[in-house]
């Protein structure tokens, strides 16, 4: 019966031309999923037209993931940065865009019946990215502010996140404070560079496009510290010799993923995704793939 209810709404959904992936539109690079879309199309239609009142109160008190809210036809969007090891690189071997947020999208993408589609951008331009409407989603280890949700919205927080300091193993620069009157090192638009400019003041804050950038500089004696999330801090600390990460986090927050204000069809399906990845252990799977527990 839900099956039914479910094929009835799609049918529904696509006739509509409400339902962006999947569509059965002349988009021959997702042809399986338009094809099995256009099947489930003609094999329901007659329930769609007998039942189409009370299809979409079920579709939306069940949280029902339809693929709805997505701009381009059959294919998910995520703005990323790939500077970010380990939730989104270039894996060496071929270039191929790896990591816990790409891997958590290809699982939403592939729940909502989705090609995804990664591009690799500048950080802060992924927010203006989505909100005009380029990229469906921003997703880069994008910490939650009350800042950035005045322009866009954000899902579910799927990660706990914090930033750390990185200095020489020599420093005397023991903790937050130590920072006062330093160089800190920081990759542009981020928290670390947002709170080290409102905590210390803009003489004090070096920006770099890239956080493995700002580590390279703080090895060669150029700035004093570094501010970044903890995890690529491991990676680009372990990457670069005489460098350790301060005991005390400069601060904690979470990561969820963007989307454009006021797309709650696409807000509900990533969230929906998110519920079931979470409750079906695939999240700490692909987490533990990339993080291992200290
Ligand atoms: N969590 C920080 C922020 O949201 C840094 C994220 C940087 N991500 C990236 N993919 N480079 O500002």
């Amino acid at each position: 019966m839900k099956k039914k209810m479910i094929s009835a709404v799609m049918a529904v959904a696509v006739a509509a031309g409400l339902m962006a992936c999947g569509s059965s539109s002349a988009d021959s690079a997702v042809s399986t999923s338009a094809t099995s879309a256009a099947s489930v199309q003609a094999q329901s239609s007659s329930d769609a037209e007998t039942s189409s009142a009370d299809t979409s109160a079920a579709a939306s008190a069940s949280g029902t993931i339809t693929g709805d809210g997505v701009g381009t036809a059959g294919t998910l969007v995520m703005a990323t940065n790939a500077e970010f090891p380990p939730y989104e690189y270039h894996d060496g071997s071929n270039d191929e865009i790896v990591g816990i947020d790409a891997e958590i999208a290809q699982a939403i993408a592939d729940k909502m019946g989705c090609k995804l589609q990664i591009e690799d951008i500048a950080f802060d331009s992924i927010i203006p990215e989505v909100t005009s409407g380029k990229a469906d989603m921003g997703m880069a280890g994008m910490t939650v502010t009350d800042e950035r949700k005045k322009s866009v919205d954000f899902s579910d927080t799927y990660a706990e996140a914090s930033q750390v300091i990185i200095v020489k193993n020599d420093s005397a620069i023991t903790s937050p404070d130590g920072l006062k009157d330093k160089i800190i090192g920081v990759q542009t638009g981020t928290t670390g560079d947002i709170y080290a400019t409102d905590d210390f003041g803009d003489d004090h804050v070096e920006r770099y496009n890239k956080g493995m950038e700002a580590v390279q500089a703080l090895s060669q004696g150029k700035i004093d510290a570094v501010i970044i999330d903890r995890e690529p801090a491991k990676v680009f600390v372990a990457d670069n010799t005489g460098l350790k990460i301060l005991d005390q986090a400069y601060t904690t927050e979470q990561y969820a993923i963007a989307v454009e204000k006021g797309n709650t069809a696409l807000l509900n399906n990533i969230n929906a995704a998110l519920a079931e990845l979470k409750a079906d252990g695939t999240l700490d799977k692909i987490v533990s793939k990339y993080i291992t527990a200290e």
